[in-house]
């Protein structure tokens, strides 16, 4: 399982008049995506107070241990009072997280950081929180989401597992099961690519597309994800000659038939896990690949129920064929309670022309 440190209490400071000291006080958790499960092993964690505005300096930092299956750590880290006039934000991190940062990988444990405070402020920080990881050409992804329990708005560990799937497909030597992909994305050197994403939650797929390929994108989910998402376009830095957009679409509506883009990919992710949503959702695509002949759908997610297979099963009903499958190992701690490797799964779909009828 990916693990996620979340706040289960986001900051609050006090500036400690006696001690001369500011303290930061918080509570977090680390969970999985669900929040099903508690990590269950010891490890320390580490928390930094960092400076908000260049040059981001490292003002406290303190390691904090975390015990097997706990359920919470709450805890005060102590600054000198001469920072109490500084804007800072809280890290939390692991040093293995630390390191996969710098590899470019995507990390077994994601750290945390909150919104920036003034160490003065005794205000709570807002109910969100930022993840930052490096993609392959050196451009952060950087997605703000809630700390509150919601389906859009926050990381799903699909969308970590198209982050892998996407440097696995524009390396040189790209594995088995993505060359639709591999070949589309090379396209878009000599022609902007045409992607929409239906379900995109936070965005981190989408954006993470338009940060690595020249593509007009266009993000899209319910009217409850819109303005998380637009705060996470806000902050995305699309490669040179990309562009980022989002709207709402729902499937249960489908695509309007006023619309007539031709897209050359559609990207879902995490979107299978609810037989009824399921069938709209097959239903939008059929639309859409019904448009655009050739059209290259790319399906991706983690098995978490029986239900799943219905969408396979309505994907096969509409003549959907599956081109290229693959499924690529999830970052994990294997423990003995979690024996099996967290998989994320990946279908590559075109629609299948109709043959006519003889007669
Ligand atoms: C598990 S989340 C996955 C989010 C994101 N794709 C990711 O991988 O992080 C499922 C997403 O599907 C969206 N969704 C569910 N039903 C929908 C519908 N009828 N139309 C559009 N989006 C829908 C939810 O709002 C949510 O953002």
């Amino acid at each position: 399982m990916v693990h996620y440190i979340r706040f289960l209490r986001t900051p609050q400071t006090h500036v400690g008049k006696k001690t001369k000291t500011v303290d930061i006080a918080a509570v977090v958790a680390l969970t999985t995506d669900l929040g099903d499960a508690y990590y269950a092993q010891d490890i320390d964690l580490v928390v930094e107070i960092v400076e908000a505005n260049r040059p981001h300096a490292v003002l406290h930092s303190h390691t904090l241990p975390w015990q097997a299956s706990s359920r919470a750590l709450k805890f005060t880290v102590h600054c000198p009072s001469t920072y109490t006039s500084r804007s800072a934000r809280l890290h939390v991190t692991t040093k293995a997280t630390q390191n996969a940062f710098s590899l470019f990988t995507v990390p077994n444990i994601l750290d945390v950081w909150s919104p920036v405070f003034v160490l003065s402020d005794k205000q709570r920080t807002e109910p969100v929180v930022e993840r930052d990881l490096l993609l392959p050409n050196k451009s952060h992804i950087r997605m703000w989401e809630e700390t509150g329990d919601s389906i859009a708005r926050h990381v799903w560990d699909a969308g970590l597992g198209f982050l892998m799937y996407f440097a696995q497909a524009l390396s040189p030597s790209s594995a088995t099961g993505m060359s639709r992909l591999t070949s589309l994305m090379r396209s878009s050197k000599a022609r902007r690519l045409k992607v929409l994403e239906l379900g995109a939650g936070c965005g981190i797929v989408g954006v993470a597309f338009a940060q690595l390929v020249k593509c007009d994108m266009l993000l899209t989910d319910l009217e409850d994800a819109q303005e998380i998402l637009a705060s996470n376009l806000r902050c995305a830095s699309p490669m040179a000659g990309s562009t980022l957009r989002c709207e709402v679409l729902d499937w249960s509506t489908g695509v309007e038939d006023s619309c007539n883009a031709k897209y050359d990919l559609v990207l879902v992710s995490d979107c299978i896990y609810n037989p009824d949503s399921s069938l709209h959702l097959v239903e939008t695509l059929r639309q859409l690949a019904t448009r655009t002949p050739g059209l290259l759908i790319l399906v991706g997610f983690k098995r978490r129920h029986q239900a799943d297979t219905i969408f396979f099963e309505r994907m096969q009903q509409t003549n959907f064929a599956i081109v290229e499958q693959v499924n690529i190992p999830l970052p994990h701690t294997l423990t003995d309670h979690d024996a099996d490797v967290p998989t994320g799964e990946f279908y590559t779909y075109c629609l299948q022309p109709t043959l006519a009828r003889p007669g």
